[in-house]
């Protein structure tokens, strides 16, 4: 089993559509040499086609940071996963602050998940725990609950293009990141025991799963060495090139063959 290493960073609503460009003129350099590592960026919409024209040919892909599940119609501020065919290859669905800012609910998710397959783009499907649960020692059974409603009646052919992101919310943009054994022991028993007992053995053991909150270039080795995380969502350090150029090199080394 060899689950590629991936990176996405996650601008939300940060640079311009010009900023977006220079900024990913230049990472695209620094991250070159790394092909043992997916990468890729999710600048805001509107800096979407911009990005996705300068990216055109390499390998640092294109994330978008939302999709509505219809093709078209009456949702003001809505774009679709339609609409994003082209200018992306991953679609963030069900982040923390969409969930807490914008209402969004597992069963919205699970709709975004099946228009952006649909759209022959891959879902990174965000989902982790407040820290009132933490402490209550619900965790388990809370990201349990939203991975299984965020994947019903996805099929276990579509899931080879599903990428699952594990952020408690309590580490992201805190500063305060879970311990990398912490995160890896949550994703082991919450994620892919829910994969394996939802799909089975091949799915649990092949579905990539990210870590997020906090990562930073300081503590990436240590995520990176955890089995069973594939790679990280990065929000605040995502926003400068040579964090970002340094996040992908540590992923290679650390998990590239
Ligand atoms: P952070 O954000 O790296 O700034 O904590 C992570 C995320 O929200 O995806």
């Amino acid at each position: 089993m060899h689950r590629m290493p991936i990176v996405v960073g996650n601008w939300k609503m940060n640079k311009s559509p010009r900023e977006a460009v220079d900024f990913v003129g230049e990472l695209v350099g620094r991250v070159r040499d790394f092909d043992s590592v997916e990468k890729a960026v999710a600048p805001t919409s509107l800096a979407l086609p911009g990005v996705s024209r300068t990216l055109q040919g390499t390998q640092l892909l294109v994330a978008a940071q939302n999709a509505h599940w219809e093709a078209a119609g009456a949702f003001t501020g809505q774009v679709s996963a339609d609409m994003l065919r082209g200018l992306a290859q991953f679609v963030i669905l069900g982040h923390s602050e969409a969930r807490a800012y914008l209402a969004e609910t597992d069963a919205n998710v699970n709709r975004k998940a099946k228009a952006v397959l649909a759209a022959g783009m891959q879902p990174i499907i965000a989902v982790g725990e407040s820290l009132a649960q933490n402490e209550a020692g619900e965790t388990i059974d809370f990201v349990r609950g939203q991975v299984s409603a965020a994947l019903d009646g996805i099929s276990a052919d579509d899931m080879a293009r599903v990428v699952i992101a594990y952020e408690p919310i309590w580490a992201i943009g805190t500063g305060k990141s879970a311990t990398s054994e912490q995160a890896d022991s949550t994703i082991g028993a919450a994620l892919r025991d829910t994969l394996r007992e939802l799909y089975d053995d091949n799915i649990a053991d092949n579905t990539r799963i990210q870590y997020g909150g906090s990562v930073k270039p300081g503590n990436m080795a240590e995520f990176m060495a955890q089995p069973n995380i594939d790679g990280a969502l990065v929000g605040g350090a995502s926003l400068n090139v040579h964090d970002f150029a340094a996040l992908v090199e540590i992923a290679a080394t650390v998990k590239g063959s």
